[in-house]
């Protein structure tokens, strides 16, 4: 079945937990794909699990489209969404449109993601009117570090969360199907999914949320820079990685890799002609 902006929605009514991971390329997004996941976000925390960086800021729409090219070419099922790299969206209504129209007619997304309350619904609204679909990104929101002074969980003291449960309601009216919410406490969070018809995606946000998204590097243990209190490690594909790269350099070096079985053969007679 193709998730659809239409699919992903009616999981919200039908208590039907919506799943979302991360992906950059192709060979990760056909595997998640088979895996059955409901949507996959080519996410901007590529700048760090990709491309090194120490946070997101210096993603460029170059780098959106590329990553999210090589996920749509990897997906049948799942909904391709593509995040929308930081000042791509933040300048003005007009930038905010023309690039989400470059990650769905270039990057082949199927949506886009922006980070924001209040202060984005004039994209959203546009975006939106421009027939494409947007999942809003509140509470602990990247792109916006500097202003924060770090990764911190949003919406504890009453000011704050009030703030967070208005913007989520606001995105709703502007005209987002979903809206992340990273690094909001769990009340908070379900108290926010029960106020607003559009699915909460959740990160750091608790179990009360409509779905939840992780960065696959984070769940596989493949990404050891920073492990934030709420991923949960599936699978320590990092250690399995420097356990196989270590034994492929010791097996090369002991002349061990290639054996029999990994060469091609020529008859005899060939090559001794050769000499
Ligand atoms: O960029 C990203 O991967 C994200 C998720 C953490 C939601 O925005």
């Amino acid at each position: 079945m193709k998730n659809t902006v239409l699919t992903i929605m009616e999981q919200k009514i039908k208590k039907d937990k919506i799943t979302m991971l991360t992906a950059y390329d192709y060979t990760t997004a056909r595997l998640m794909d088979e895996s059955g996941v409901n949507s996959i976000l080519v996410g901007d925390s590529l700048g760090m699990v990709i491309l090194g960086y120490e946070d997101t800021l210096s993603v460029t729409m170059e780098d959106m489209i590329h990553h999210t090219k090589a996920v749509a070419r990897g997906c049948r099922h799942a909904l391709v969404i593509a995040d929308m790299p930081f000042m791509s969206y933040q300048t003005s209504v007009y930038d905010a449109v023309i690039h989400a129209g470059q990650l769905i007619k270039e990057g082949r997304a199927q949506a886009v993601k922006l980070e924001g309350g209040e202060q984005v619904c004039p994209q959203i609204k546009a975006i939106t009117e421009a027939s494409i679909p947007v999942v809003a990104h509140i509470g602990l929101t990247p792109q916006s570090v500097n202003t924060f002074g770090g990764y911190k969980v949003q919406g504890r003291d009453e000011k704050a969360a009030r703030q967070l449960l208005k913007d989520a309601k606001a995105v709703e009216e502007a005209g987002a199907f979903a809206v992340v919410l990273e690094c909001v406490p769990d009340k908070l969070a379900a108290v926010i999914t029960e106020s607003i018809h559009i699915p909460t995606i959740g990160i750091g946000a608790g179990p009360d949320c409509d779905g939840q998204v992780l960065v696959y590097q984070d769940m596989l243990s493949m990404y050891s820079e920073f492990k934030p209190k709420f991923v949960k490690s599936f699978a320590n594909l990092g250690d399995m990685m420097t356990a196989a790269f270590k034994q492929y350099i010791e097996e090369t070096k002991a002349g061990i890799f290639p054996g029999k079985e990994h060469v091609f053969s020529i008859a005899d007679e060939i090559i001794e002609k050769l000499y």
